[in-house]
């Protein structure tokens, strides 16, 4: 039978199962009608019978197979390798019955297609949108020594040419299992690029206040990868694996991107066989994780999103950016201008009190800004870290008159107010804690490690939850608030949950980052308005599954421009620039000591959400003027930088001296580039850049519409139309022959040019 539906075609004649994009083909091969095996998957293929590269059936006879079983498994491309039957690679699927037995063999019952997506239930789920094509195959596979049923879900998104894909477990046996692993993704390719090179993998690691940095490896045999067990994301490692063509660039070499909507721990490997294929995998990491899944009930994978481009880097970071901006963010800020804020943490830390808030959003409102946001330390008797975390109560020594009269004068203002929680967790030194230690995460009768001496509440309880959501709710209730920085600063240790029995132990950590996305999910039912930005000590928990709940995330606590540069760069390969929370804050930086030009500052935070965390009353009139130009600049442009596609041309990390990015419009009539010239080198008349990303056959206008060497320029005059033209010239010209990069005196000087069409 042949079925078909938006870019899903199914023979189980033949035996093939397909989806396509725009520029990628998917394939699945049913081998020995019995097991589903991985066929291909890279650049679009034409329609056509694909058995001439049966590469399934070959040696391998139904005969041949039963005697020489372990070399079938451990030879076969599969599709969702189960466990115990013969293949020595990493399973996706470990699954042990009632008498201890662990072995998972899946074979293939049949498929349905459809051209709807469905949601996720409980989880960060993509999802289709008005305009845009998405087809799905769902395939379902079964042990029936144990009664498994397991059903694979493909989505096709076709623009994107991305592939969402999970999994759902189903116990339709008759006594209990226990789920040792249920990965997302599986997936089995050659280890060499067409050119017959070995892809290498790409990764991007970090620490606190330095996210998000590359890094690229040889895949050696054996098992490597990324993953986290401290119960989130960290921004030790982000769930993202690049399978890439060595010498990969912006614009050329193959590329394999695979990430995880996912906000716990994850594992993300690549395993390299003797023969040199490669098993990619993500999802829930195996360690710390085991379900009971009684007979009937259903087991869900977070979801999994791949995309392959044959051209390089850029491609696949704009088609992450196009299925996250599309098909996973939500809510009324999805296509809307975030407010731009002014948050008070480095300008103040926990000394401040309704007079100086004011104060700051006084002067911030004659700047341009429009909206305080109030960080931590607001409630309880929290005056340092140590303590309160959970009394989600005013401190009206702090705050005379409570969040209704601060509100109120930020209301009369023009000011939207912001508010900051960090609601998973609990100070010992709190009311909270003292009434209810039990709902800490902790083992009995041994001291819990603290950090930031903290403990983090059970959210895998619906009683926490409740608490949790009451309170808040409450809080937010009690003034206008837009806006609220969801933080959670540390990693979940000691792990035993008072709630589950000592067998439903190990499902704790999956518990509670369905607790998270539950208490998310409710606050944003009951206040439909507020526009949630998730941080975790900054990037901490930056992944795609927070990015279904909040559209932008805090991406480092770093704030210095010349580090951000770097942290951005490596944010943006990932995820949208509209998803990236990015301040101006004082110099010298508080995390680094160093001093970069204001309007450069300025300039970095512009290729993100935008806003300011400084004391903006002890600024010099000079520095006001420039956050005037600033905020006039984001309401020109934030609506391309927020939707266009991001074209990285340089990248100081590669030049050494100067980085380079643009933001061109989906019809191509207008681009915002960003120069800055991060180590100052003495100038020649021969360097240039090359600018991508435009219609060859297009004229445009190149002007400058801020520059840090000239900071001092009228916003009136700058963001208005007329300003200093460079040149006109073709696309193709401004590609090939380039721009001539400015001359600047000092480090960390910068320009930015808007480039527009000219019609003739
Ligand atoms: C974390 C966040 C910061 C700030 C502090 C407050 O470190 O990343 O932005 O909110 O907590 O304690």
């Amino acid at each position: 039978m042949t079925e078909k539906t938006n870019n899903v075609i199914v023979d189980e004649a033949k035996g093939f199962l397909r989806l396509d994009t725009a520029n990628t083909t998917y394939v699945m091969k049913i081998v020995n009608g019995l097991y589903l095996g991985h066929f291909y998957y890279g650049a679009k293929i034409p329609l056509q019978d694909l058995a001439y590269r049966d590469a399934f059936t070959s040696p391998m006879s139904a005969e041949t197979m039963k005697k020489e079983f372990c070399i079938f498994m451990d030879g076969t491309s599969f599709e969702y390798p189960g466990w115990g039957t013969g293949d020595s690679r990493e399973g996706a699927i470990k699954v042990r019955d009632e008498n201890g037995v662990v072995r998972t063999a899946l074979l293939y019952k049949g498929c349905r297609v459809s051209s709807a997506k469905a949601l996720v239930p409980g989880l960060p789920s993509t999802f289709a949108a008005e305009g845009r094509e998405t087809g799905t195959l769902e395939i379902d596979l079964e042990d029936p020594d144990t009664g498994l049923s397991v059903t694979l879900f493909y989505s096709a998104f076709y623009e994107e040419d991305v592939i969402a894909r999970r999994v759902e477990v189903r116990n339709s046996g008759q006594k209990d299992l226990t789920l040792l692993r249920v990965l997302s993704a599986s997936m089995d390719m050659p280890g060499r690029d067409r050119q017959g090179r070995e892809f290498r993998l790409l990764t991007y690691y970090g620490t606190w206040a330095r996210e998000f940095t590359r890094e690229e490896r040889e895949i050696g045999h054996g098992r490597t990868g990324v993953s986290s067990i401290i119960g989130k994301t960290n921004n030790r490692m982000q769930p993202f694996l690049g399978i890439v063509s060595p010498g990969i660039t912006q614009e050329s070499g193959e590329v394999y991107g695979l990430n995880l909507l996912y906000s716990g721990n994850f594992a993300s490997f690549v395993e390299k066989d003797p023969g040199g294929g490669l098993r990619v995998s993500t999802g829930i990491h195996p360690e710390e994780f085991s379900w009971n899944l009684a007979p009937g009930e259903v087991f869900r994978s977070p979801e999994a999103v791949m995309t392959y481009s044959s051209c390089g880097l850029g491609k696949m970071s704009r088609n992450f950016h196009d299925l996250f901006r599309n098909h996973l963010i939500r809510g009324p800020y999805k296509d809307k201008k975030r407010p731009i804020l002014i948050n008070n943490w480095e300008a103040t830390y926990f000394d401040f009190d309704t007079e100086k808030l004011l104060d700051i959003a006084r002067t911030a409102k004659d700047c341009g800004i429009e909206m305080l946001v109030m960080d931590d330390g607001w409630f309880g008797r929290r005056n340092d870290p140590d303590s309160s975390l959970g009394d989600w109560f005013v401190n009206e020594e702090k705050l005379k008159g409570g969040l209704t009269r601060l509100g109120g004068e930020l209301e009369k203002m023009g000011m939207k107010f912001g508010i900051w929680f960090e609601p998973e967790m609990v100070s010992p030194d709190s009311d909270l804690y003292r009434a209810h230690p039990d709902w800490a995460i902790s083992v009995p009768g041994r001291e819990p490690s603290r950090s930031r001496n903290q403990l983090v509440l059970d959210v895998s309880r619906e009683d926490v939850r409740d608490y949790i959501f009451t309170v808040m709710s409450q809080v937010l209730r009690s003034a206008k608030i837009s806006y609220v920085k969801w933080d959670m600063n540390r990693h979940l240790t000691d792990l035993y949950s008072a709630a589950l029995s000592a067998e439903r132990q190990g499902e704790l950590l999956h518990r509670y980052v369905l607790g998270v996305y539950d208490l998310q999910e409710r606050l944003l039912e009951a206040f439909p308005d507020l526009l949630l930005e998730n941080c975790s000590s900054g990037g901490a928990r930056f992944d795609p599954g927070m990015l279904y709940y909040s559209p932008q995330i805090w991406t480092s606590d770093d704030t210095d421009a010349y580090e951000r540069i770097r942290i951005q760069e490596g944010a943006s390969a990932l995820y949208p620039l509209s998803a990236l929370g990015a301040h101006v804050s004082i110099c010298p930086n508080h995390v680094t000591g160093r001093t970069v030009p204001f309007m450069t500052r300025g300039i970095v935070a512009l290729s993100g959400t935008f806003g300011y965390e400084l004391d903006i009353t002890t600024l010099s009139d000079e520095e006001k003027k420039m956050i005037r130009l600033q905020t006039a600049l984001f309401h020109r442009f934030n609506d391309l930088i927020r939707t266009g596609d991001l074209y990285r041309m340089a990248s100081f990390r590669e030049t050494g001296y100067y980085d380079a990015y643009g933001v061109v419009s989906k019809d191509k009539s207008e681009m915002l580039l960003t120069f800055i010239h991060v180590m100052n080198q003495t100038c020649t008349p021969t360097r240039w850049m090359c600018i991508s990303g435009l219609d060859p056959e297009k004229k445009y206008r190149v002007e400058v519409v801020a520059d840090s060497t000239k900071p001092s320029v009228e916003p009136e005059q700058k963001s208005g139309e007329e300003v200093s033209v460079i040149c006109e010239a073709y696309g193709a010209t401004l590609a090939n022959a380039g721009l001539t990069i400015p001359c600047c005196y000092g480090d960390f000087q910068s320009v930015l040019y808007y480039i527009s069409e000219v019609k003739s």
